[in-house]
């Protein structure tokens, strides 16, 4: 059996499904890139300190720029038999340039340079996820733009309740996700911190310099305490946490689009080239794409429940419980950026059928509350003015009659407050153009909305 790296205290290894068991190299790979990237910087502070000679940090610096071309070729082999990426990369170094690469672990230890790749892969993910999720913003605020006045039920508990601009709804979701971008923002506060130098747990007695390599490596602070640099994995917490808002977010409107599809609404169609069909039934036209990013969410909300769980009641500093890390945030990011493309692409291919959404607040008393504010803004309490208008929905729901159909004698039975102008009110158009409050779903508001949207987007 191959020497391990550690193995000089050891007489036996571990039998080889135990070997398997404990390796993380199937996974840590993933890290290869930020693990030579960390040892670059490590090294290039050895050199510059006097730690190891300049000629010997600049043998490994090259060592390591020759494997980093390597693995951007596809050409580097990993084995289980070196556990994890770390070791992997220092013994294709060592194959490489021999012995001397031996000095590139000094003053460092695996606990902080597996903290510092994971820090860094995290750092390096969250400009991609933001500009992802602002391609699907843009994609929203066009739809809004286009969209101002559409108009379809707005609802509550799934019952029409007011009439809406699809604008106004488009943008709800714009704004959702400025939340998100907001939030992997900040999230770069906490990640974009150096754990290297923390050695395994209690700094080193080389003269390193810290601030060098964290500035080698873009992070934007270093941890001021080497027992939390090693065992600190809060960032990937909220990494987690973020991808569970956004996931739980495109959730819902994906749960839209499935509804909106299907026969009973036929509000919107899924471009041939995001839907499906089924084996059996010709006929059929699936939301697939829809239905998979809404099931997604269990997985990021699983990678999430995941880690919380890996680091509850973990005594410092580093335990081996800790490789379990990485796959649940290495999947959600496969998750989440895999979502957003799809939905870029879906919501910016969907066939809108305006007609059908106006058609649906033609019958549906979604003016109701029209006839209630127009009894109001007479000086009709509000209470009593809700009151005659329900009398008159069950009189129309009982006669077939939608409310701008009845007769100005029928309303006006039921208030001498009513004119000829309630008409006009009682229009779905109007009924939405006319909701000019801050935020509301007037076509005003909404061009407003989108306006401030269009400046948050060319401000980023
Ligand atoms: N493969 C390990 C991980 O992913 C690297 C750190 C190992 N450190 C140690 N002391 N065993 O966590």
């Amino acid at each position: 059996a191959v020497k391990k790296m550690w193995g000089g205290r050891f007489n036996a290894v571990s039998p080889e499904f135990a070997q398997e068991f404990g390796a993380s190299i199937d996974f840590d790979q993933a890290m290869a890139a930020e693990d030579i990237e960390g040892s670059i910087a490590h090294v290039t502070m050895l050199g510059d300190t006097g730690i190891v000679t300049k000629d010997e940090a600049a043998t490994i610096k090259q060592g390591l720029q020759d494997l980093d071309a390597e693995l951007q070729a596809g050409q580097l082999e990993f084995t289980v038999a070196n556990e994890d990426i770390h070791m992997n990369i220092e013994s294709l170094l060592t194959a490489k340039i021999g012995a001397v690469a031996g000095k590139l672990h000094t003053a460092r230890s695996r606990n902080d340079q597996v903290a510092t790749d994971f820090h860094l892969w995290v750092q390096h993910r969250l400009p991609e996820v933001t500009a992802a999720l602002k391609k699907l913003q843009t994609v929203l605020l066009n739809l809004a733009e286009t969209h101002v006045e559409t108009i379809l039920p707005g609802t509550t508990h799934l019952q029409h309740a007011q009439p809406i601009s699809l604008g106004h709804y488009f943008m709800a979701y714009f704004n959702m996700l400025q939340r998100d971008v907001e939030r992997f923002d900040f999230n770069m506060q906490h990640t974009s911190i150096s754990p290297l130098g923390a050695a395994a747990l209690a700094g080193t007695t080389f003269p390193i310099d810290r601030q060098e390599t964290a500035d080698l490596l873009g992070f934007q602070q270093v941890y001021t305490n080497s027992l939390d640099a090693v065992s600190d994995r809060d960032f990937a917490i909220e990494y987690l946490t973020n991808a569970s808002v956004l996931m739980m977010h495109l959730s819902r409107l994906c749960e839209e689009l499935v509804l909106w599809s299907s026969y009973e609404y036929q509000y919107i169609e899924m471009d041939d080239a995001y839907a499906t069909g089924s084996s059996i039934m010709p006929q059929k036209k699936n939301p697939d794409y829809a239905e998979l990013i809404r099931g997604k969410v269990g997985r990021v909300y699983g990678d999430l429940t995941g880690l919380l769980t890996v680091m509850k009641g973990l005594p410092l500093a580093y335990n081996k419980d800790m490789q379990e890390d990485k796959e649940g945030v290495f999947d959600a990011t496969t998750t989440i950026m895999g979502s957003l493309h799809v939905m870029t692409g879906m919501l910016s291919t969907v066939h809108i059928k305006a007609d059908n959404m106006h058609n649906a607040v033609k019958a549906d008393f979604s003016n109701a509350t029209e006839l209630a504010d127009y009894l109001a803004a007479k000086g009709l309490p509000f209470r009593q003015a809700h009151a005659i208008v329900g009398q008159l929905v069950l009189q129309g729901i009982q006669t077939n009659t939608p409310l701008q159909d009845m007769s100005l004698a029928t309303l006006q039975s039921a208030s001498a407050l009513i004119g000829d102008d309630v008409y006009h009110d009682l229009d779905p158009v109007a009924a939405v153009e006319r909701r000019q409050s801050l935020g509301g779903t007037g076509f005003d508001s909404v061009r407003q909305q989108v306006a401030a949207g269009k400046q948050l987007l060319g401000d980023a």
